[in-house]
């Protein structure tokens, strides 16, 4: 029986990239029927609310979404949609796996590199609890509770376990955010001791920033409250070649929705350059998810196998392609 799949192409490179992993996924074999839900920056002002119930009402449906980029306007104007989606399906686990793709050029070419980023996706300064208390002075609140912070850390430590990952790190500021970081914190490692098979260290997040650069090869299982996770995995793509290659879940209990890290890129939005190896990506998670493993595997083989190749890379990784030319290359190493 065909899988349904909320797609929601986004706007921006959005609809660019979505396109170019729904061909591919396809040619995998497996059978998607795709509910299409619209939903970009011009469709949010007319509708007047930051998420649309149509949105919501599908995701619900089917359970699960692939979804590209929506922008968000900068120091004003509607909320992120992103957050509000996350928010009201509960998607509390983030996800983002970071590692070294074969044959692509990269300031750590040498390095192997293979982490995954676990982001808390419901709190922190994310709460979008802003207020002027006097004029010229706000306040924004960071919130981080006990419930939100044993969640993301059993979440973690269940996938190390359950995929043989050695080491989980969390990363906080709780040297000078005491109560809310020192929350956080003192919530994963309770959770640690309950995985004694799993080693557990703590970095402060700016010493964990440069260490990623230093020596990324040493990172395993990141385990970070919202704000922080959001930052540090734009740095670890960087590491790895760039936010066009990077994939990510938003895990709940009951939906997930898969999309890449990168936003909706106007800068290069509507050329056909856009690199869409982090949604198709992101369509490997969700395919094993769906625990279709063997077209999940034949992706990702034809992914790396283009990479390895290096003829149809786009301009981002060093490449010369567009966006047609290397999905027709993934689509031709599916066979
Ligand atoms: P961005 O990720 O859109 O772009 C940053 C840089 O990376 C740009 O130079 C862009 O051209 C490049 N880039 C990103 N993805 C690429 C790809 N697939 N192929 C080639 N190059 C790629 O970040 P930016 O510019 O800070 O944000 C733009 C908009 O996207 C904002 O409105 C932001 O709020 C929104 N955004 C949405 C997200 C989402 O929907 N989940 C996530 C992050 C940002």
């Amino acid at each position: 029986m065909a899988h349904k799949i909320t797609l929601i192409p986004g706007d921006g490179i959005g609809p660019e990239v979505a396109d170019a992993t729904v061909r591919a996924v396809e040619a995998t074999g497996v059978e998607i029927e795709w509910e299409r839900a619209e939903l970009s920056a011009a469709i949010i002002e007319q509708s007047g609310t930051s998420l649309p119930e149509h949105v919501l009402e599908s995701v619900h449906r089917t359970g699960v979404g692939l979804k590209g980029p929506v922008t968000t306007p900068i120091a004003g104007g509607f909320k992120s949609v992103n957050v509000a989606l996350r928010k009201q399906l509960d998607l509390f686990a983030n996800v983002r796996p970071v590692f070294t793709l074969p044959g692509l050029k990269t300031r750590f070419e040498d390095v192997n590199i293979d982490m995954v980023i676990f982001r808390e996706n419901t709190e922190d300064l994310y709460s979008g609890l802003e207020h002027e208390v006097v004029q010229d002075v706000v306040e924004s609140l960071k919130i981080i509770t006990r419930y939100a912070s044993i969640r993301i850390a059993k979440y973690a430590f269940a996938y190390a376990r359950k995929n043989k990952r050695r080491k989980v790190t969390a990363v906080h500021k709780a040297n000078i955010m005491k109560l809310s970081d020192g929350l956080f914190i003192r919530c994963c490692r309770e959770v640690a001791t309950e995985y004694p098979d799993i080693a557990y260290n703590e970095l402060i997040v700016d010493n964990a920033s440069m260490q990623l650069v230093m020596r990324p090869e040493s990172f395993d299982v990141l385990l970070l409250p919202n704000l922080y996770g959001d930052i540090v995995s734009d740095l670890a793509a960087g590491l790895v070649g760039g936010l066009g290659v990077v994939p990510g879940a938003n895990m709940g209990e009951k939906e997930a929705v898969f999309e890449a890290v990168h936003g909706s890129a106007p800068d290069i939005a509507g050329h056909g350059v856009a690199n869409p190896t982090a949604l198709m990506s992101s369509a490997i998670l969700m395919l094993r998810h769906l625990g279709e493993s063997a077209a999940a595997d034949r992706l990702q083989k034809a992914i790396a196998a283009t990479f390895a190749e290096g003829k149809f890379l786009t301009r981002d990784v060093g490449g010369t392609s567009g966006t047609k030319d290397f999905t027709d290359a993934v689509i031709r190493h599916i066979g």
